[in-house]
């Protein structure tokens, strides 16, 4: 074969070897064979030396052709790996956004913490402030300053769980209005506390041996069992809906005198009588009543200069009232199913 033959027969066999390459790192080496300083084409313009002018002449025009041919072969290729590449890599990444979106669950406020909230936005914006105390307390704060000593018969109302003789998990919010006090040292109070408190009291529908209250606390000059009167039947409003109505029962607590129990009318039957209000067409929510003067007196206050009411409402109580709950164990066995009705966003 003469050189010029073989030269010929440079062209196919690099297509042959282009066509099956799509490696960058083959492409360059292949290249090299090709058009590097010991490659084919190299090797035939320095065998050329011995050849005739004209023959050198024809054989130089063409391999600088062959060579031209071959580095834009070359230059194509490479271009075609890397498109593919990209090609390659931009489908694998590319995001389809007409596909729907992955939910992300997320949780919703407790019920118990939804009322509680509710209580706060109201008694908030009749001006009063909210408190919080501890819920592990003391007997004194939690007994003795609320008018109930030691050994006091009225302490069996409440089934308690002692830690040692002094220290208890509070039976009640009242003792933040122990707190409350001593800390105000006779000057005027308007707060709510709500908060967690523990029980001794075997679980059922209607008992938990943890629930939550809110207790109300108002101090000042001439306040009187009509204020509290108010306060509740706003609370009762809110809570209930505008059309209700309350009632003041006498009743009895150590620290308030004298003490009331407060009925919301029936919000089934509008007070005409049903099962759920026992025919009476009234549903009891609280205990309240205005503060005993022991209690003044125990922590600051002078009787004489300033009174006040306290009430106590029952967290729970007013929940299950409001949506109809049957088992107060519902608010603590987290079944998502009871949760998840009292989402916002489900
Ligand atoms: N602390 C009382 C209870 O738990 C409720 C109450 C609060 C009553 C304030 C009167 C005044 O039973």
């Amino acid at each position: 074969m003469s050189e010029l033959e073989q030269l010929d027969k440079v062209i196919d066999q690099a297509d042959n070897e282009l066509a099956e390459i799509n490696d960058l790192n083959e492409l360059q080496q292949r290249k090299a064979n090709y058009l590097g300083k010991k490659g084919i084409i190299a090797q035939a313009m320095a065998n050329m030396r011995d050849l005739t002018v004209e023959a050198r002449k024809e054989i130089g025009m063409r391999s600088n052709k062959i060579k031209q041919a071959l580095e834009e072969k070359f230059e194509a290729k490479r271009k075609a790996i890397e498109d593919a590449i990209i090609n390659k890599k931009l489908q694998s990444e590319a995001i389809d956004v007409t596909l729907p979106g992955v939910n992300i669950p997320v949780g919703g406020i407790h019920p118990l913490n939804q009322i509680i909230m509710e209580l706060e936005d109201l008694y908030i914006g009749m001006g009063y402030t909210v408190a919080e105390g501890p819920e592990i307390e003391t007997d004194e704060n939690c007994f003795e300053k609320l008018n109930l000593p030691k050994g006091h018969p009225a302490r069996d109302m409440q089934d308690k769980f002692y830690i040692n003789p002094e220290l208890l998990l509070r039976s009640q919010t009242s003792p933040v209005q122990v707190r409350t006090m001593l800390e105000k040292n006779g000057k005027p109070i308007k707060i709510i506390c709500p908060g967690k408190v523990y029980r001794r009291d075997a679980d059922d529908a209607t008992h938990s041996h943890q629930f939550m209250q809110c207790e109300g606390l108002v101090l000042g000059k001439n306040i009187t069992l009509a204020d509290l009167k108010g306060a509740l039947l706003e609370m009762a409003k809110k809570m209930f809906g505008e059309e209700r109505e309350i009632r003041l029962r006498p009743s009895f607590f150590p620290f308030t005198e004298p003490s009331v129990e407060v009925d919301v009318s029936c919000g089934l039957c509008g007070g005409k009588g049903c099962n759920t209000c026992k025919q009476t067409g009234w549903i009891e929510v609280l205990g309240a009543g205005m503060v005993n003067d022991n209690v003044l007196r125990m922590s600051g206050y002078d009787p004489n200069e300033i009174q006040g009411f306290a009430f106590g409402i029952g967290v729970e109580r007013i929940t299950m009232l409001k949506y109809r709950i049957d088992d107060i164990r519902n608010f603590y066995t987290n079944d998502v199913r009871f949760l998840n009705q009292f989402k916002e966003v489900k």
